[in-house]
């Protein structure tokens, strides 16, 4: 989730210092990288905001070749582009490569994630995670996620003329993950969850000065909050385990509790169950969100696409009788839209790039990068670079048709190594029974009809999308 550090950036009042790095055939010694030898301010945070970031790369790409070296907050910083430099950082190794966030996030979201871990424990508790996250795991949900799709539309979208799709999306994909996830199903206990998480996730983009008022300390106040509640909720899931009243499989925090060794000791730490718990919150309903609200602003704007689209979901809601759930199967015959969204993601990726660290002295490319530096890597260039993607602003869906003509390391919207989203299925199976809800149900036009969008970090359209929704059965 670097994200958090792109975003962190956003907020954070830095002037870019950007340093050519020269090419040399003779490799640099340690450390003779760090003189700076010319000045140049940038705000890579306004192009953010305007969307011109990606301009902004290109640019730099333009005038430095894929890899040059610059300075953010002081410290020195290599800027790396190219499905080489990907898989350069991807799969590193983690004795070289670290993951990294700043103090700031590391205080919201706890020292525990696997954000921040590395080697055997985060292998330890990324496994523990997967066993939950993976498709086999997944497959017994798919109603209970439709079932939590469905109330959201009866209680959002019927009866109402107009909605804001964002919000909207952000409250589903947040309820979604707090009845999967924790077994935190509606009532007032959710409520007081979500709130608490949206002051905390509201901070943790603020400048981390932590005085009594600031949004940062507000933040902090927050996170300690929702990690009281899920601790007081692994209590309360412990003791049903114990008695026999809850199964293992039965959410991800009964199943990390479950997951023991030969000698029947836990797995995984409680700490690490709270920090990772606040993790997949950050991580798992922001990005699906941006995901669904750009595919319905899609949908209003590609008549072509929306047909295709409403001819494979309608194909699947004919056989089906009313309020039947949709099934995993179901899911496997969802193959075109599914190519619609990897062309979303492609064209708007929702993480636009993000961190690493040096934790060696290592080589790149015939450069000698030194112990201690940041590697910024950006994997959505390769997404509209021509020489990969043909017409690379073109929407094509068909793009994806045989993924194996795509070359390795070049379409990244969920990373890769053994950092590689671990929620990958989950994202697919929600975006997937949104949009077959979505399109069965309702038919909308936009009321901001352009093609922009901003970034927030994450890719935001015109006022959220505002849309207009017309129920089919009253047309
Ligand atoms: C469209 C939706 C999503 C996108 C585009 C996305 C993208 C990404 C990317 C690019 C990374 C790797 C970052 C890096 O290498 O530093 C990542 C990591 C991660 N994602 Fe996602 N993600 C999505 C949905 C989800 C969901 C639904 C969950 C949880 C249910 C989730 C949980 C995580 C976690 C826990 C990590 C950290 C993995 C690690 O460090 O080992 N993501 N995601
Ligand atoms: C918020 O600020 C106050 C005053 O500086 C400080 O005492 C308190 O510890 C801060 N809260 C957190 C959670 O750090
Ligand atoms: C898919 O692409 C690969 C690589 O370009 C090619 O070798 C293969 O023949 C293609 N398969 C089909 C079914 O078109």
């Amino acid at each position: 989730m670097s994200t958090l550090l792109i975003s962190f950036l956003l907020f954070f009042p830095i002037f870019l210092l950007l340093v050519r790095k020269k090419r040399s055939s003779n490799r640099l010694p340690p450390g003779s990288l760090g003189v700076p030898i010319i000045g140049q301010s940038l705000g890579l945070l306004r192009a953010m905001k305007a969307n011109t970031a990606e301009k902004w790369i290109k640019q730099r790409i333009r005038k430095y070749g894929p890899i040059s070296k610059l300075s953010l907050f002081g410290k020195p910083t290599v800027f790396v582009y190219g499905p080489a430099a990907n898989k350069f950082v991807f799969n590193g190794d983690s004795s070289t490569i670290a993951n990294q966030q700043p103090k700031s996030i590391r205080m919201i979201l706890g020292d525990r994630c696997l954000l921040e871990l590395s080697g055997q424990d985060h292998k330890r508790v990324r496994d523990a995670l997967v066993s939950f996250l993976k498709p086999e795991s997944l497959k017994k949900y798919v109603e209970k996620i439709d079932g939590e799709i469905r109330e959201h539309l009866k209680l959002h979208w019927h009866g109402k003329e107009q909605i804001t799709v964002l919000p909207l999306m952000k409250t589903l994909t947040f309820n979604i993950i707090c009845s999967l996830l924790f077994g935190l199903e509606r009532g007032p206990k959710r409520d007081q969850f979500v709130s608490n998480f949206e002051t905390m996730i509201a901070g943790m983009w603020s400048v981390p000065v932590n005085l009594p008022f600031t949004r940062y300390n507000g933040s902090l106040k927050a996170s300690a909050r929702v990690q009281n509640m899920v601790k007081d909720l692994i209590q309360e899931k412990r003791k049903k385990l114990e008695q026999k009243t809850a199964s293992p499989h039965q959410d991800l925090i009964t199943c990390l509790l479950s997951i023991r060794d030969e000698n029947g000791q836990e797995v995984i730490t409680e700490k690490e169950i709270v920090h990772n718990v606040m993790l997949v919150m950050v991580a798992g309903h922001d990005t699906s969100s941006v995901l669904i609200t750009f595919l319905v602003r899609l949908l209003a704007n590609d008549p072509a696409v929306y047909a295709a689209v409403l001819q494979e979901q309608e194909e699947i809601a004919k056989d089906k009788s009313m309020g039947e759930f949709l099934t995993w199967e179901d899911l496997t015959k969802m193959k075109y839209t599914w190519r619609v969204a990897m062309e979303t993601l492609r064209m708007i990726p929702p993480v636009f790039g993000g961190f690493r660290n040096t934790l060696k002295d290592i080589e790149y490319d015939g450069y000698h990068i030194p112990k201690g530096w940041q590697i910024f890597w950006v994997t959505s260039m390769t997404h509209m670079d021509n020489t990969i993607f043909p017409e690379p602003s073109k929407f094509d869906p068909s793009r994806f048709e045989n993924q194996s003509s795509i070359p390795p390391y070049c379409y990244l919207p969920f990373g890769a190594g053994y950092r590689i989203c671990p929620g990958y299925e989950f994202a697919r199976i929600e975006t997937l029974l949104v949009i077959h809800r979505l399109v069965t149900q309702f038919t909308w036009k936009l009321q901001c009809s352009d093609n922009v969008f901003s970034r927030d970090p994450m890719p935001v359209p015109t006022k959220g999308l505002p849309i207009q929704i017309v129920p089919k059965n009253l047309q």
